[in-house]
């Protein structure tokens, strides 16, 4: 009798402990994602504004490289193939629905290779709602987002004018490495 209370007081003692390491790795693991990826203030930033970043993927940086190579190829043949979480799926319904009339342009697609990227786009779309700027719900553009107004809050008004930015749908003018899914506050270099 007393040898099972015991063992039960052992299991206890035992399964705290377990639970403990587990939680400090946990931690351990969350302060990798956000060091590996991006900074620190970067990552209390983002999650204030619900940053597509991080809604559309679990927070986890390594998505930022999801592909699609019919998304890649049609997607990014007059402006960078923009990545999926930046948009919730609604918007790439809206955006898929309309590439007849696209910005001022025809990119219509054969409709197998459209509902293939369309899946892609609203699989990888940011999970979190995003909301539009200009009151066209849902926003067509990345760059019409209340999300996307907030992180680029302090892109004065004059950079967003420079010949060599010519519009914020030109993500590459300053992210250096757009192109290969990385918008890391390390990789922007603003044009002069
Ligand atoms: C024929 C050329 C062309 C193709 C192909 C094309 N686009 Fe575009 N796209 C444009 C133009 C032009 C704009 C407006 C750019 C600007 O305002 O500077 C644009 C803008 C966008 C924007 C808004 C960017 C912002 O400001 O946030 C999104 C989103 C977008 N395209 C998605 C797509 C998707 C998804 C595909 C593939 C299915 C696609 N585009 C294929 C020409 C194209
Ligand atoms: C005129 C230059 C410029 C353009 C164009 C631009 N950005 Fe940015 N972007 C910035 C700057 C500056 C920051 C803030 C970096 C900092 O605070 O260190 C930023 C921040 C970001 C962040 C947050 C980065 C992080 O580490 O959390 C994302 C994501 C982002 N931009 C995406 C985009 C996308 C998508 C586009 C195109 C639709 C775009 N940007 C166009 C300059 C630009």
């Amino acid at each position: 009798m007393m040898k099972n209370i015991g063992n039960v007081r052992w299991l206890i003692a035992i399964s705290t402990l377990l639970m403990s390491i587990t939680m400090v790795a946990a931690y351990a693991d969350d302060d990798e994602d956000e060091g590996g990826n991006r900074s620190m203030g970067y990552e209390r930033h983002s999650s204030r504004s619900g940053a597509g970043e991080d809604e559309g993927n679990g927070g986890k940086g390594r998505s930022s490289m999801v592909s699609n190579a019919k998304w890649k190829e049609e997607c990014g043949s007059c402006h960078l193939a923009y990545p999926p979480r930046y948009l919730s799926a609604d918007s790439w319904r809206a955006v898929m629905s309309g590439l007849d009339k696209h910005f001022g342009s025809n990119a219509t697609l054969d409709p197998e290779v459209a509902t293939e990227i369309g899946n892609f786009l609203e699989q990888n779309a940011s999970k979190k709602q995003q909301r539009s700027t200009n009151g066209i719900e849902p926003p067509l553009r990345i760059s019409d987002t209340k999300w996307f107004k907030s992180e680029h809050r302090e892109v004065s008004s004059s950079i967003w004018k420079n010949p060599k930015v010519k519009s914020p749908s030109n993500c590459g003018a300053c992210h250096t490495k757009a192109d290969s899914g990385s918008f890391s506050e390390h990789d922007v270099r603003m044009p002069r």
